[in-house]
């Protein structure tokens, strides 16, 4: 793609190929026997999320929440407001919570609560990226895909202003 702002690539997609298989084949070992429900956060981990449950070996399903967090596009405020939460009922299932990249960590924060809150046999977190430069607060992130630099990030699902999620790889924004 011809774009000025598609700048440094961080993750080449063959990088992201190779690490969604070792992700998928872990989680496909610790969950097996398990009664496990991805639950991908919406718009962006949809991309990886898809991927990752291709390559997974054990039974699951899947459902969606989306939310928005209430402050600057690029900057997260803490404060979540749910916009569509789960069609399914997680009391006493193992859950998966899939995202495309802890940032503040205040939202998956947020969601860890909301859904611990829930009752679910178990609760753990698979992220794609994470940028452990801009963490707010401690997290248990049992599954990571990679550490990225603290740069705005394009591609395989991450958007700026809804754009670029198409791109097969993760690149910086040039800003
Ligand atoms: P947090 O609450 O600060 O951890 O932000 C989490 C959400 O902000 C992610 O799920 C993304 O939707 C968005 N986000 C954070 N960093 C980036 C980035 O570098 N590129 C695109 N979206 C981002
Ligand atoms: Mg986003």
């Amino acid at each position: 793609m011809d774009d000025d702002l598609i700048g440094e690539i961080l993750v080449p997609a063959d990088d992201l190929a190779r690490r969604v298989r070792e992700l998928a084949a872990d989680i496909s070992r610790d969950y097996a026997g398990r009664d496990l429900v991805l639950i991908g956060v919406l718009k962006g981990a949809v991309f990886f999320l898809s991927d990752l449950m291709r390559h997974l070996e054990v039974p699951c399903e899947v459902d969606f929440m989306a939310v928005a967090s209430y402050g600057s596009a690029t900057k997260s405020s803490g404060v979540v407001r749910i916009l569509k939460d789960l069609d399914a009922v997680i009391e006493g299932r193992d859950v998966l919570i899939v995202e495309d990249i802890v940032d503040s960590g205040l939202t998956l924060q947020y969601l860890l609560r909301n859904l611990g809150a829930r009752n679910p046999r178990s609760l753990e977190v698979c992220a794609l990226l994470t940028k452990p430069e801009r963490r707010k607060v401690d997290l248990p992130t049992r599954y990571v895909g990679f550490e990225i630099p603290n740069r705005f990030a394009i591609g395989y699902g991450l958007d700026h202003l809804e754009q670029y999620r198409n791109l097969p790889y993760v690149a910086a924004l040039n800003e």
